[in-house]
């Protein structure tokens, strides 16, 4: 059972807020996210020109300006006032960035208004996913995608305190990559959670990548390398949406 009845506030919050600055100057060359995560979550997407794309949890906006530059339109999202302030500063006055914790509704997005939503290490820091999976089913188009990556089950559960594999819990690391000692805490749940949670909001699970390193990373660092070729740090899914069709009229009309 989860353990944390009745909290909804955002878990990371201050950890993010104090990161901000670092993980703004940083993010788009350290090594874990450049040559590891985001080319491996970027495979997962389809040609992105012309979609109308949500980067929920958009940090300081790299993912974004990798999907403007590729001819998306994108809306962004994320809870802590300073990395919106870098992916403002980043993004410029015409895209639209949020100030908006993921795990309240989203009712700030209409319904039925993006092709592809992008969710890149921020379900670590979300307690209820049904409750955000559901709320990205409503905004997606028919057949729409969603993308994200997460930490992996398996290495996050070798973290825990609690030896009970099928508990989800809130769990705490203290990072020091970014140059300074930032205690984060996070979510740690099952793979069947993390499955049931997507199937169970109305998507099918396309494809589930366990990244290893990329070549560049080899190269680059081959001490980070090494650590990475034994033990996957991050999932990443594609979903689509499948259509709820309610009546025979309403499928005729598609
Ligand atoms: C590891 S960073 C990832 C940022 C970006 N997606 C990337 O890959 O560069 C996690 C981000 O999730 C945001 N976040 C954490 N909890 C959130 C919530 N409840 N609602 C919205 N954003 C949240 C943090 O503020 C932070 O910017």
């Amino acid at each position: 059972m989860p353990d944390f009845p009745g909290d909804d506030s955002p878990i990371a919050l201050n950890a993010y807020e104090e990161l901000a600055e670092r993980y703004a100057a940083q993010i788009d060359t350290k090594a874990e996210n450049a040559y590891y995560e985001r080319p491996a979550t970027l495979t997962l997407l389809p040609d992105v020109k012309g979609m109308r794309v949500l980067d929920a949890g958009c940090g300081p906006g790299s993912y974004s300006e990798w999907l403007i530059s590729h001819g998306a339109e994108v809306t962004a999202v994320d809870v802590s006032p300073t990395m919106v302030e870098y992916a403002r500063r980043r993004l410029g006055p015409n895209v639209a960035v949020w100030l908006k914790d993921l795990s309240k509704p989203l009712d700030f997005l209409d319904t039925a208004s993006f092709d592809l939503v992008l969710c890149a290490l921020v379900l670590d820091y979300i307690r209820d996913w049904g409750r955000l999976f559901q709320q990205f089913y409503r905004i997606l188009r028919n057949s729409g995608l969603l993308v994200f990556s997460v930490g992996h089950p398996f290495t996050d559960f070798l973290h825990s305190k609690r030896p009970d594999y099928y508990a989800t819990e809130t769990v705490e690391a203290t990072w020091t990559s970014f140059g300074i000692p930032v205690v984060v805490p996070y979510m740690r749940r099952p793979l069947q959670e993390m499955i049931d949670s997507i199937v169970n909001s109305g998507f099918a699970v396309e494809k589930v990548l366990e990244p290893e390193p990329s070549e560049e990373l080899k190269r680059k660092c081959p001490r980070i390398r090494k650590g990475l070729s034994k033990l996957p740090k991050f999932i990443c899914f594609r979903a689509s949406k499948i259509q709820k069709v309610t009546s025979i009229s309403e499928a005729a009309m598609e």
